[in-house]
């Protein structure tokens, strides 16, 4: 990655970590900036010698918790966490967000409702004018052909997402298919939330309206840069 990037990433890091206090439960999302996250997390608990426990969204991010020795905990336990950070693919300036390029959409999206507040960050190069990239959507196998008909009448294109190190499609850390749906640039991305959930056999889709908070947004400079979207 571009050194530039994780500069960038890195300033996001440092005003995320502003909010974490003494005894909190915090929701972590996945990818390489949440992995980036927790590293700076780590420092963080050391030198200020607070304690937090982490909810990880996904396989990867338990896996990324336990090495870093973070606290792990789960949502049985916290169903409220005061926290959830993580990351995402694509954020216009008033907030519409698409996640689920590392298919956890469905957890992270749990967390971002369950959280008392959401905070996501990300580096400049994922801030654009319109949302115009494929939308992760988590599909129950049975229903895949279904699925594809009733996507394609929405005016989607679907595309199963394979994997590299296994032949066929990506299964999500709840047993699932990942289709990637390309609907060119969305004018209205609540409505389309709302209307890819409403069909039968789709578990959860990767536009995050209604639930983030605040977005960080870092440049390489150290410059902020804060939304807010509507909640
Ligand atoms: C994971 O499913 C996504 O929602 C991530 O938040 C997103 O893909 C960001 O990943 P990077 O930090 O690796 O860009």
């Amino acid at each position: 990655m571009r050194p530039e990037v994780i500069q960038a990433r890195s300033s996001a890091i440092n005003v995320a970590l502003d909010r974490i206090r003494d005894g909190m439960v915090i929701g972590l999302g996945s990818g390489s900036t949440v992995a980036q996250f927790m590293d700076e997390l780590r420092r963080f608990i050391h030198s200020s010698r607070v304690c937090v426990k982490v909810i990880p969204s996904s396989y990867q991010s338990y896996l990324l918790a336990l090495e870093k020795g973070l606290e792990v905990t789960t949502l049985e336990k916290y169903p409220r966490p005061e926290l959830m950070i993580d990351s995402l693919d694509q954020t216009t300036r008033s907030g519409e967000v698409v996640k689920g390029g590392g298919g956890a959409l469905t957890r992270e999206k749990i967390l971002c409702h369950a959280a008392g507040e959401t905070v996501l960050i990300c580096d400049y190069t994922k801030v654009v004018e319109r949302l115009d990239i494929p939308i992760p959507v988590e599909v129950i196998p049975f229903a895949l052909g279904y699925v594809a008909e009733e996507l394609r009448k929405l005016g989607g294109k679907p595309n199963l997402r394979e994997g590299g190190g296994k032949v066929g499609p990506v299964i999500s850390d709840n047993g699932n298919i990942i289709l990637d749906v390309y609907f060119g640039e969305i004018e209205n991305p609540d409505e389309l939330e709302y209307r890819i959930n409403m069909i039968p056999g789709i578990v959860e889709n990767g536009i995050f309206s209604r639930c983030v908070n605040e977005i960080i947004v870092g440049y390489p400079d150290g410059r902020i840069e804060r939304i807010t979207p509507k909640t």
